[in-house]
């Protein structure tokens, strides 16, 4: 006989299925001030900015709102915090790396609590919050925390009378300026590089979406980072941002957002102190369905691309060219699938689709849908807002797109798939990379000679073969053209967060001692 709750050859009987996990209840936003120095400080100019909740319109809190003396304030910790001789500078280099870890390790304790924090800030449904955007950030801290102690440089095989070496060294105060649609994966995303180099930082979230990167300042200070080593300056773009971008105390700034905003991040970069920049910008990325694709599974990936986290990520799925023999198949499916997303309130576990993060991104879509009617799309399902005061789209799809059209050029960020026709291989090339961006593409196939063939000819950062969104802490990520600068996650961000030194020694065999 079996005993309770083993089976016949002592095994554990097949768990049941773990409950779903659950938002935390939170009463109070505890942390609304600015992080410097590992303290809580009241802005300068006495001025605060509220955060809302997309998914009520009701306020959450009153935030202090970092400017410009703020910044410097911020930039002067950072400085101190990494200068020669400091604690951080002489810091064991696997002990940051343990550090890391430390603050995976409280991300961890505080997973449901950070999750409710940012589906609260942002509108994105919990369980995307708490699986996707927490695991994320916490896969990439331990990621960087094993590189810490690996980060080295080369023995160079020069001239027989000197040894040459090269040191990677950290490039000092790194800035950060990062968006809403994930606050903290793109917190972790910057911060986490560039503090397994050994730089320090001045971070600032985006204004909608402030609370998940105040609350992580207390983690890190309860994780043992040393005062000044990361400092979060939320504030708005033209004042805080545009203070970090141009700041003679700051060597690098990484930015994630929009085009434009990266055009004079650049400019006044050059115009200071020439500072050195990553950019990761948008996209407007093919997802290309031939006819020898699995079918279905192409539907679901190509959707997951479009509405996923409501449209509002850089590598949206936002151009989908289907071959002509297939289209009306791919078509009727997607319109099906679309129609059973779960919409709705982004705190109910069940739900899998949410606000937009604010008013105006939420007229921008709507108006963008707008154009696709004038334009002639044929507009299959969606197009139009679900309860007005939550700001969510129904789930959107046009068919007939041209490429011409302003759905088929314009970054959306909305839930709105385009569905276009192509005849031939060589076609849907030509016309995928026809765009100023380069970020991400797809290719649904069961040849592997054209999945080779199709992703090497795509102008593109990321390419997905059968599947989309696949992120990983340890592939890097970034954009062709003008999607972007440099490259964020894999070995290939250490190098945009260390300078390298050549040591050059003459050896004198004269030399005696
Ligand atoms: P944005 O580029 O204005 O904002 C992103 C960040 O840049 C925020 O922290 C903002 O405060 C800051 N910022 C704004 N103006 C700045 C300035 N002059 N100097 C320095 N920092 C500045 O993006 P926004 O307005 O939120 O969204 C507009 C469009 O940008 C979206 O519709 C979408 O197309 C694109 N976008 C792309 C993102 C991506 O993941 N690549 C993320 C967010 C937006
Ligand atoms: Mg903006």
């Amino acid at each position: 006989m079996a005993q309770n709750g083993t089976t016949e050859n002592g095994l554990p009987q097949s768990p049941i299925p773990p409950p779903l996990p659950q938002p935390c209840k939170i009463s109070e936003i505890k942390y609304t001030k600015i992080f410097i120095n590992n303290e809580w400080h009241s802005s300068l100019k006495g001025k605060t900015f509220p955060t809302f909740n997309p998914a009520t319109g009701v306020k959450i809190c009153e935030i202090e709102e970092a400017d410009k003396a703020d910044i410097d304030k911020a930039v002067e910790a950072a400085k101190a915090a990494g200068k020669r001789g400091s604690s951080w500078r002489r810091m064991d280099v696997s002990s940051r790396g343990r550090l890391l870890h430390k603050l995976a390790d409280l991300m961890e304790r505080d997973r449901s609590l950070l999750a409710t924090m940012e589906t609260m800030d942002t509108g994105k449904p919990f369980l995307q919050s708490f699986f996707v955007d927490l695991d994320g950030s916490i896969k990439t801290l331990r990621y960087y925390a094993g590189w810490a102690d690996k980060v080295h440089g080369k023995t160079m095989p020069v001239d027989d009378n000197f040894m040459c070496f090269t040191k990677h060294e950290p490039v000092g105060v790194c800035g950060a300026i990062i968006p809403w649609n994930f606050p903290l994966l793109m917190f972790v995303w910057k911060v986490a590089p560039a503090l397994c180099c050994g730089n320090t930082v001045v971070i600032k979230p985006a204004e909608q979406t402030p609370l998940t990167a105040l609350y992580t300042g207390a983690l890190l200070k309860e994780a043992g980072f040393p005062p000044g080593v990361v400092n979060i300056v939320p504030g708005f773009g033209p004042t805080a941002g545009a203070a970090i971008a141009s700041h003679m105390g700051i060597d690098k700034v990484a930015f994630t957002g929009s085009m434009e905003v990266g055009q004079l991040i650049k400019e006044a970069a050059a115009k200071s102190n020439l500072k050195r920049v990553t950019l990761e910008l948008g996209g407007k990325n093919p997802c290309i369905v031939f006819a020898d694709a699995d079918l279905p599974l192409a539907v679901q990936e190509a959707q997951k691309g479009a509405f996923y986290n409501q449209g509002q990520c850089c590598t949206a799925a936002s151009r989908v060219f289907v071959e002509e023999s297939i289209y009306d198949d791919f078509l009727r499916l997607s319109i099906e699938s679309a129609k059973k997303i779960t919409v709705g309130d982004p705190m109910d576990p069940c739900t899998s689709h949410g606000p937009q993060i604010d008013r105006q991104q939420f007229d921008t879509i709507l108006e963008l849908v707008e154009s696709g009617k004038k334009e002639g799309a044929r507009l299959e399902c969606g197009g139009y807002a679900v309860q007005d005061k939550a700001l969510i789209i129904q789930p959107t799809i046009f068919s007939d797109v041209k490429d011409h059209m302003r759905l088929a050029t314009e970054e959306i960020f909305g839930p709105v798939q385009c569905i276009m026709k192509f005849k031939s291989q060589e076609e849907v090339i030509e016309r995928a990379n026809n765009t100023h961006y380069g970020l991400a593409a797809a290719v649904f196939t069961r040849s592997v000679e054209r999945a080779m063939r199709v992703s090497s000819e795509l102008e593109a950062g990321t390419v997905w073969v059968n599947c989309y969104n696949a992120l990983h802490a340890q592939a890097p990520f970034g954009g062709f053209k003008m999607s972007g600068n440099g490259r964020e996650l894999g070995e290939y961000a250490l190098a945009e967060y260390s300078e390298v030194k050549a040591i050059t020694i003459k050896l004198n065999d004269q030399l005696t001692v």
